[in-house]
């Protein structure tokens, strides 16, 4: 683990140590959107899904509820997730797989269908963090994957927990992702955390599709001398 991998870690280890999961300002008892937006994007019980910085999240619970198989629950605090697989209980916890890693440095082993993040990809306020978030997209999705992600919106807090976020509008957030993601869908939520604050939330699902090679010139076969130049 990197040294800064190590800090991130130190830092919502001591958050999810220090308050209890229902107290942390991004809890909701139900993740009402997060459901809203996986349905809006098509995604069904049969596809595999991650969870990137989980958390305490109760999304988990929802998935499992809803008959999923194939949930993956990652996050750079084990505290965080440890909230999740105690409110679970050992059998149902034994059908997620949990991991303990860093975004940043995680190399991923397989690929997912759906990607979910709620309030995690905004803590990237460094342009090379959001391009390797970015890279990891393409490394862990599936090339037809669907992409859920929250953030808080362009008229949203300016920190949490203490760190620095970046805000997004809808517009920005599809831009920041890329043209090889094609948005389904956004929302705006007004996130009401245990204090009685107001957050304002982008949402944005997206579809992933395969990278268009650049197209190629080729000589035509038929001896005329003529080229091709475009998608094979
Ligand atoms: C604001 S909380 C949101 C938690 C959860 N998604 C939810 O909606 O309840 C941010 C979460 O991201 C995790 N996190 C922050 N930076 C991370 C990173 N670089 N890699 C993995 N997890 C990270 C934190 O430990 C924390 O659980």
């Amino acid at each position: 683990m990197t040294e800064q991998a190590g800090t991130r870690a130190a830092h919502w280890n001591a958050v999810y140590g220090r308050l209890d999961d229902t107290q942390v300002s991004w809890y909701e008892p139900d993740p009402t959107s997060s459901l809203a937006m996986l349905d809006t994007a098509g995604v069904d019980p049969g596809m595999s899904v991650i969870d990137v910085g989980a958390g305490a999240s109760r999304l988990a619970d929802a998935l499992l509820a809803r008959g999923f198989g194939d949930v993956t629950a990652l996050d750079v605090s084990d505290d965080g997730l440890a909230h999740t697989r105690a409110r679970l209980g050992a059998a149902a916890a034994e059908r997620v797989a949990w991991v303990v890693a860093d975004l940043l440095g995680w190399v991923p082993q397989r690929r997912y269908q759906v990607w979910h993040d709620r309030a995690v990809f905004h803590f990237l306020t460094d342009p090379a963090d959001q391009a390797r978030y970015r890279d990891l997209l393409h490394a862990a999705l599936r090339p037809d994957a669907r992409v859920i992600i929250a953030t808080f919106a362009d008229d949203g807090p300016r920190s949490c927990s203490g760190l620095p976020t970046a805000r997004y509008s809808p517009t920005q957030l599809g831009a920041v992702l890329g043209s090889s993601f094609d948005v389904i869908a956004t929302r705006r939520e007004h996130h009401r955390t245990p204090a009685g604050a107001i957050q304002p939330f982008t949402w944005l699902a997206a579809h992933h599709h395969a990278i268009r090679p650049a197209p190629v010139t080729v000589d035509d076969a038929s001896g005329t001398g003529q080229r091709y130049r475009g998608h094979l």
